[in-house]
């Protein structure tokens, strides 16, 4: 029978049942439809719409349910259509005509938006481990293998040296932005609908804030209509997850790079890769390509999402149905990314003689040089021409900058005609060494000495702090 059904004449047309069905997806609201439902009832009681006998009755039954949801026991009815309806009648079937009065001064419109807020803050608690047990792969990577030094690039192209370390704890800043930004999201959607009704408002006297406090929301919606009709929560929620998403798959984007033999950078654990149905060489880093791939797939929903509110007037409509696919794809989709990169991270072998090879090219130690000169008091655009020129010099006999000899060095120097600095530093018995020291990767380093920045001790204070932060979550946790 549908619960709807009183004006309706003969039955529904199949296409149409199969079209507007939703069971199939919004059974993994059950336990939460459950949980609105048994407070609900409570709210009723309290109104004076239920004897305490019905109220002991019908959680009884509800109970019970939660129970067969959590054991998996529960047969399904697609002919009920959804979630709401199909728990209704196994009320029915279990306890009786009773359970015809559980849905007094509630509409499935209140019902869904409190059943999916419910679920979101669930969820999202288990993101919220997810991505701090992410982290915690990051630093200890970069405790482990943290001191190799990478060819910090942009363009693209050679740049300075950074230590890996310095690499790794970048993805933990916006990991920690990304749990703010979800914690931001959960706080905003922690407020009850119930008792909004269908549109308007329940027609009865029920204390709408008891109920909110009995399911642990902070308060109730204030507008019965934007109730009942906002998925602001999931846009938010999609949006955080989805730039989530996009964080990782540029890290999966650069490790499949340092993966590949002519960077050789690091090697992937074969427990995370995979291989080649025909040629028998082929390893494959394939859970970074499904990450940013999949990163793909949630920014789908986040734009479909939006799209699908766009149009709509207040206050419910049904096209409000497929908020469910997207949340659900996207959220289960983050949290899958964030393990299968968590075990990606910590399981890397990381080459650091190529790596630093690697950083060396390029005159990567450039500035440090040009800094170096600055700090015996050459102008820094002078010093970037000096420098520049040496570059040009250097890598036209194919040396690196540590190894332009000492005279070279002093013919650029003296060319400086209008930098009496420059001139007098040509003269300088020194300055063999004072290029040679800042063309060295370490000493490029240890000279990035501000807050943020990769000299070593700096980074071994943030690693320190994020390692220490981790440490207090899992205490708290
Ligand atoms: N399955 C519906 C949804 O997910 C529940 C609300 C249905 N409300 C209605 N008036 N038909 O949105």
């Amino acid at each position: 029978m549908r619960l709807w059904g009183g004006r309706f004449e003969g039955s529904s047309d199949q296409r149409m049942a199969d079209f507007t069905r939703s069971i199939d997806l919004d059974r993994e609201l059950a336990a939460d439809d459950l949980l609105g439902s048994i407070a609900h009832v409570r709210g009723l009681g309290r109104a004076g719409l239920l004897t305490t006998d019905e109220v002991d009755r019908l959680v009884a039954g509800l109970d019970g349910l939660r129970a067969d949801v959590e054991a998996g026991t529960i047969s399904w009815n697609p002919a009920l259509e959804d979630v709401h309806m199909n728990l209704e009648a196994a009320l029915t079937e279990r306890i009786g005509p009773l359970a015809g009065k559980v849905h007094t001064g509630r509409s499935r419109n209140d019902q869904v938006a409190t059943d999916l807020r419910l679920w979101l803050r669930r969820r999202l608690g288990a993101l919220d481990d997810a991505l701090v047990a992410f982290e915690r792969a990051l630093v200890t990577l970069a405790e482990r293998d943290g001191d190799a030094v990478l060819p910090g690039t942009t363009h693209i192209q050679p740049a300075q040296p950074v230590l890996l370390a310095h690499h790794l704890l970048a993805y933990v800043e916006m990991a920690e932005r990304d749990r703010g930004r979800l914690a931001d999201a959960g706080r905003r959607a922690n407020l009850s609908p119930l008792g909004a009704g269908a549109l308007a408002g329940a027609g009865f006297p029920l204390d709408r804030e008891a109920t909110a406090t009995e399911l642990g929301f902070d308060g109730v919606t204030a507008n019965s209509l934007d109730a009942v009709s906002d998925r602001d929560f999931v846009v938010e929620a999609l949006g955080a997850i989805a730039l989530g998403m996009v964080h990782l798959s540029r890290l999966a984007e650069e490790i499949t790079w340092w993966s590949n033999p002519r960077f050789g950078f690091v090697r992937v654990a074969d427990a995370f890769s995979t291989g080649s149905s025909m040629m028998p060489n082929k390893k494959n880093p394939d859970p970074a390509e499904l990450v940013r791939g999949r990163a793909a797939r949630v920014i789908g929903a986040l734009a479909g999402m939006l799209a699908l509110l766009k149009g709509l007037p207040l206050a419910y409509q049904r096209d409000l149905q497929e908020d469910k696919a997207p949340l659900f794809d996207a959220v289960a989709t983050y949290e899958a990314s964030l393990g299968v990169m968590a075990g990606l991270v910590e399981t890397l072998t990381i080459d650091h003689d190529r790596m630093r090879a690697a950083a060396a090219e390029g005159f990567t130690t450039a500035t440090a040089v040009a800094d170096a000169l600055v700090r015996r008091g050459v102008a820094f655009r002078t010093a970037h021409h000096i420098v520049g020129t040496l570059v040009a010099a250097a890598e036209n006999a194919g040396i690196g900058l540590a190894a332009v000899p000492d005279r070279l060095v002093r013919d650029v120097l003296g060319a400086a005609v209008e930098e009496p600095t420059a001139l007098a530093l040509a003269a300088d018995p020194e300055i063999g060494a004072i290029v040679r020291d800042g063309a060295g990767l370490d000493g490029a380093l240890a000279s990035c000495d501000v807050i943020g920045g990769t000299a070593p001790v700096r980074v071994a204070a943030a690693l320190a702090a994020a390692r220490t932060r981790l440490t207090t979550e899992a205490a708290r946790g």
